[in-house]
């Protein structure tokens, strides 16, 4: 079958390319494996879809070049994906520090999509299995059932996160077969997992949860987050922590700071003061829940009470450091970190500087976007970039 354009994967980006594309008048088929479209639009947002952030801006995502995205960003911003959801009548609320969310059902947001890939006559083929995909004169798309034939093809397979939903490294390794260089992958949003030792110490506090700074990475990739962080059985999770994992390699260590803005053991330098365990953990109760606070004393109080002793352990306080053992893995994560290097890739139109006719869209491109609704605003803004090209 001859069309213009085959899209791999009929997730967010690859819907809203699709879109675009055949807006544009171009011939679209859109395959995905999996029996339905948009599977992790619908688990995502806990059922509600945080589908955009209106704070939306390069620095809220991770990349080798910081500046890619820029250019998609500010092609497709979060007032389009808005004007799109009002105009399919779905009703939506801010969250929190910009974060939108369907106030119904993420189900909305596949529902609209589809409308849209309809009005534009996208085919939409769905249990898909690709067999290979080359390249001669034109591409050749081999699927169990047909062979396709199109000027170009488009990869918006995703990421490896959630593999039981059907993620796969479909899109790595055609990369690879094409020759584009890849920067090694990593869970990203993800729980972090105690070394053995802190493990002992903190987990049977599991479901305790404070407002913190937890920050990650190297000078190069820094993350610094403030938000709460929450103790498991297994480590630390938490919006905070999730947050500093895209930025957390393995071996390194991450800083928490337990006491944002305030000098909690100031108490204890009052004059006629009590320096011992009780105070100081009844000091860090104005900052911390009141278990985790006299575990932290326990374990952090001085051998003497001395005024350098304490200013240490406040500043401990601000700077927790932890090596964890490792993090959930993607079978917990919200992302991949890393993906098809986007020095390969045009930051204008998402094609293959080396292989024309060739683009990568959404998760499956080194671009990782913070929690809270950036990662499907860099799908839709990639997806169009590249629907307006293709
Ligand atoms: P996506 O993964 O959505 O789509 C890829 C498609 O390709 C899938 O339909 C898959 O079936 C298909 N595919 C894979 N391999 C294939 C193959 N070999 N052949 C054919 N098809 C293949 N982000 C956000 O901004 N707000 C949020 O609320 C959330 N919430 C959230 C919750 C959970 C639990 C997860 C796991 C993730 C989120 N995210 C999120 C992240 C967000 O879901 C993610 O970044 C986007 O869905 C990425 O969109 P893509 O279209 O790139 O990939």
């Amino acid at each position: 079958m001859r069309v213009d354009v085959v899209i791999l994967g009929a997730g967010a980006a690859g819907m809203m390319c699709a879109i675009e594309a055949g807006r544009r008048g171009r011939r679209v088929v859109l395959l995905d494996h999996a029996e339905r479209v948009g599977k992790k639009i619908l688990i995502s947002g806990g059922g509600r879809c945080n589908f955009t952030n209106i704070h939306c801006r390069a620095e809220n995502f991770l990349s080798e070049n910081p500046h890619f995205a820029k250019s998609a960003l500010a092609r497709f911003t979060p007032t389009d994906i808005i004007t799109m959801v009002e105009k399919h009548g779905i009703r939506y609320h801010e969250k929190t520090l910009g974060q939108l969310f369907c106030d119904h059902s993420s189900r909305d947001v596949i529902t609209m999509l589809e409308r849209e890939c309809a009005e534009v006559g996208v085919r939409i083929i769905t249990g898909a299995r690709v067999t290979s995909v080359v390249r001669n004169e034109r591409f050749r798309v081999e699927t169990t059932e047909t062979v396709f034939e199109s000027e170009v093809v488009v990869v918006a397979t995703g990421g490896l996160s959630i593999p039981k939903m059907g993620a796969t490294d479909f899109g790595y390794r055609l990369a690879n077969q094409f020759g584009l260089r890849i920067i090694e992958c990593r869970p990203g949003l993800v729980p972090l997992i105690f070394s053995e030792e802190d493990r002992e110490q903190w987990c049977d506090l599991a479901g305790v949860s404070a407002e913190v700074i937890a920050n990650a990475g190297t000078q190069k990739r820094r993350g610094s987050f403030m938000e709460k962080m929450l103790v498991t059985h297994r480590g630390l999770s938490g919006p905070a922590i999730l947050q500093a994992s895209s930025y957390w390699q393995s071996g390194e260590s991450i800083a928490v700071d337990l006491a944002p803005g305030v000098q909690a053991l100031a108490p204890l330098f009052a004059r006629n003061a009590r320096r011992d365990v009780t105070t100081a953990a009844l000091a860090l109760r104005t900052v911390l829940p009141a278990r985790m606070a006299e575990r932290w004393v326990a374990l952090h109080h001085p051998p003497d009470w001395t005024n350098s002793s304490l200013t240490a352990m406040e500043q401990k306080l601000h700077a927790w450091h932890l090596t964890p053992a490792g993090t959930e893995g993607y079978a917990k994560a919200e992302v991949t970190a890393g993906g098809v290097d986007t020095a390969e890739l045009d930051a204008r139109t998402m094609q293959s500087r080396k292989v024309p006719g060739l683009y990568f869209i959404g998760e499956v491109v080194d671009v990782t976007g913070w929690l809270g609704g950036y990662n499907f605003q860099w799908a839709w803004a990639s997806g169009f970039s590249a629907g307006q090209a293709v």
